[in-house]
């Protein structure tokens, strides 16, 4: 869990070494969006203004997701659950499948921080790499390093989006950190510093044994 821009894909693509798979409530949207599907095209326009998609289609396109993975692989989710329905939800599935959360990481930054980290991002859309035009800005500007193609911006990383997104998660997210904190799972971090420092301050905390099995 984290407010917008906290790094949270960031992160995730530094959590290689726990062999997990990393899945981005996001990312798997915005993907829907460009295909033009029909639940791409229902979600679109409320993922322009900022808002929440209903739990209603998230729970849905959540639970393919779940319920189509090997039981026996660990997951990193990155923006889901986002409501205490959607919480509540992914509580039963887990139990169904007889799986049990490691934690909830929480990653917290500043609003100022976060307009500045999101409205100078810029994305590969083809291979989702993150990038900053001042913090870790690509080789050739415009340009991903990978793979070479030209890098996008987000619709929602217009700043007007970013603050109200801002303001909807400091709502949303509030019952659900009492959730995961009266399950004793909540690990709070400051995502302020660099990507490695942010990093290295979670995997500290990690079991490392965990982490090499
Ligand atoms: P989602 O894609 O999850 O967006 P978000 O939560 O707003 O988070 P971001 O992806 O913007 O930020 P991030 O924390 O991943 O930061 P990043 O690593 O990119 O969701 C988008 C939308 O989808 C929602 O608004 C909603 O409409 C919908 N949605 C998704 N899940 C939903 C759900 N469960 N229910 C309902 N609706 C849902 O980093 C940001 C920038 O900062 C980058 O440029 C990066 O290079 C830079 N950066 C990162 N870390 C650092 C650092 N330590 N120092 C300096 N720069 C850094
Ligand atoms: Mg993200």
């Amino acid at each position: 869990m984290g407010s917008p821009g906290a790094g949270k894909g960031t992160l995730a693509a530094r959590l290689k070494a726990l062999r997990v798979e990393h899945f981005s409530s996001g990312d798997y949207f915005r993907r829907e969006i460009e295909r033009r599907t029909p639940l791409g095209r229902s979600i679109e326009a409320a993922m322009e203004r900022g808002e929440l998609v209903s739990d209603e289609m998230t729970l849905q396109l959540l639970r393919q997701w779940f319920w189509g993975r090997p039981a026996s692989r660990g997951f990193l989710l990155d923006g889901f659950p986002r409501t205490l329905v959607q919480a509540v939800n992914f509580d039963e599935w887990l139990d169904v499948r007889q799986e049990t959360l490691t934690g909830c990481l929480l990653l917290e930054l500043p609003e100022e921080a976060t307009v500045e980290r999101l409205t100078g991002r810029r994305v590969c859309p083809r291979d989702g790499r993150l990038y900053h035009l001042k913090s870790h800005p690509p080789a050739n500007p415009g340009v991903c390093d990978d793979c070479g193609s030209e890098l996008v911006r987000r619709e929602d990383d217009e700043e007007s989006v970013v603050r109200h997104r801002h303001e909807l998660y400091l709502e949303s997210s509030r019952p659900l950190i009492e959730h995961y904190r009266n399950q004793g799972l909540l690990w709070r971090f400051s995502a302020e510093g660099d990507p490695a420092e942010v990093a290295r301050r979670v995997l500290d905390r990690f079991d490392l044994n965990f982490i090499e099995s």
